[in-house]
């Protein structure tokens, strides 16, 4: 039951939780299954599914105790307890309300076998760790019961094993362009102030594509775990510029491999990219300014959002100059008419010619006026290109199938470009697909990102699909 209430999200929608003292504006993004059918979401489906972890399970479980407990004052866990966390997320959810759409019911019925659980008419609140809007100063509650809980776990850590935090939170648009996130900020201020040292990350995928709120959308599809370590009483305190030169260091090849490995989400990237940035922090006593001022979490956070973009930059870099040119031209003019003598300096600095790249099909360029031709004109009806296709042109040939509705030709529509493109350009047209995600992302063009958020996450698939296709070709696009 309690898993399920990580799957509802407040919403602009208004379903108002008719036994909360305060209206709730939510709405359900998943819909519960029939325990007695025997359709997905039954009753031994859920049973099977923590059978078959508890089959592999390597640890002596031959007892397990569960309780309930604040965790900024629990006292329950021993010194040198292995600790694996999923706190709050934040703003992101409001668990004790929705807790209560379940808890009425559940009370009449285990309040005789759980008389200490169900003993409060609603589930409690005041000791709950989230920033909602219900609180004053939500922003320094959260952060100073986070704190309490994570010094709490810092005092009972095992030395011998390293304690694991599950988070996700997606800054917000307004986050973003001035500020850093609020939610991450909080958290690791909580994590890096109790005296944890990140040591490793691992993006994981934690949440369903199919659960309704994620269809047609650019939601978060992992959480991070941050793995920490008490940090040593005598860890060494670094400047600022030993900070960025370590962060210069370490964060691009992290980058390659999140994305080039890791095959992880668009969307996700720059929640990932947290962990490997706040190792480098977290790994010092105290970052400071030459004038012995602190560089805080949030200081280090936008260190990290700049390391992001100065990788950016380099992967736009390594494009081919056409493709250069048209991330350029899109930037600026997105898919409307520009003037052709803009065109023609933009052209010269990227080393192509305006007119050659109208002849390969990338714009129009008439009485004055160049326009970039729209991802709509990229379907199997263009015209196959002789030679080896551009990373622009790859890229926009596969994202077309990738178009939400009927008409694209998913996985398989995508595998059928891959053979027009030569390998070095098909791992740019990825890297593009990424850049592209970003520029709409920050555009606030949600419907374009997603796109190309989709083609990113469908890479591996597409590869495959492609290699089965060699292998035993069938009719494809590029024979009609
Ligand atoms: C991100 S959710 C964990 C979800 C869980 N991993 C699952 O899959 O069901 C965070 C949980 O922390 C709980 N929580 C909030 N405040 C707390 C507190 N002060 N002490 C302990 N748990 C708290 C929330 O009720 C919620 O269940």
């Amino acid at each position: 039951m309690w898993s399920s209430f990580s799957r509802w999200h407040n919403s602009g929608d208004k379903v108002t939780g008719v036994f909360a003292r305060q209206a709730i504006p939510m709405i359900y993004d998943f819909a519960e299954g029939n325990p007695f059918s025997n359709s997905t979401g039954n009753w031994m489906a859920h049973i099977q599914w923590v059978a078959k972890v508890v089959e592999r399970l390597t640890a002596d479980t031959s007892e397990a105790k569960a309780w309930q407990a604040d965790a900024s004052t629990t006292t329950h866990a021993g010194n040198g307890t292995v600790i694996v966390t999923d706190p709050p997320y934040y703003d992101n959810i409001s668990y004790a309300q929705l807790s209560d759409f379940f808890y009425v019911w559940l009370r009449p019925l285990l309040r005789g076998i759980h008389p200490d659980l169900f003993s409060g008419i609603v589930t409690p609140k005041v000791e709950e760790m989230i920033a909602g809007p219900r609180f004053q100063d939500p922003r320094q509650r959260f952060e100073a019961l986070l704190s309490g809980a994570m010094r709490r776990m810092r005092e009972r850590c095992s030395d011998e094993f390293p304690s694991s935090i599950f988070y996700a939170y997606k800054q917000q648009q307004e986050e973003r362009e001035g500020r850093t996130s609020t939610g991450w900020e909080t958290m690791l201020n909580a994590v890096v102030a109790a005296g944890f040292q990140i040591v490793g990350t691992w993006p994981m995928r934690t949440e369903l594509t199919e659960r309704s709120n994620a269809r047609g959308t650019n939601t978060l599809a992992s959480s991070v775990v941050l793995v920490c370590r008490p940090r040593a009483a005598d860890a060494p305190v670094a400047t600022s510029r030993q900070f960025r030169d370590e962060l210069a260091r370490d964060l691009p090849p992290a980058l390659d491999q999140l994305t080039r490995e890791g095959h992880i989400a668009p969307t996700d990237l720059a929640q990932a990219a947290i962990g490997p940035g706040m190792q480098v922090y977290s790994r010092f006593q105290r970052v400071e300014t030459l004038g012995g001022q602190l560089v805080t979490v949030r200081n280090a956070l936008a260190a990290v959002n700049q390391a992001i973009a100065d990788y950016d930059q380099q992967q736009e870099g390594s494009l081919d100059a056409p493709t250069r040119f048209c991330l350029a031209w899109r930037q600026q003019h997105g898919y409307r008419e520009g003037p052709y003598g803009e065109a023609e300096v933009l052209s010269q600095a990227k080393n192509v010619a305006v007119d050659d790249l109208d002849a390969a099909g990338l714009l129009t360029a008439e009485r004055g006026l160049v326009r970039l031709l729209p991802l709509d004109d990229y379907g199997p009806d263009r015209p196959r290109r002789l030679g080896s296709i551009t990373a622009w042109e790859g890229c926009m040939r596969m994202a077309w199938h990738m178009l939400p509705g009927e008409h694209g030709g998913g996985v398989q529509g995508a595998a059928e470009v891959v053979p027009m493109l030569s390998g070095a350009a098909a791992d740019a047209a990825e890297r593009l697909a990424r850049i592209l995600y970003n520029h709409d992302d920050r555009a606030g063009d949600s419907a374009n990102a997603y796109v190309f958020n989709t083609l990113v996450t469908s890479w591996t698939a597409i590869r495959e699909k492609a290699q089965s296709l060699a292998e035993a070709p069938e009719q494809t696009e590029m024979d009609v």
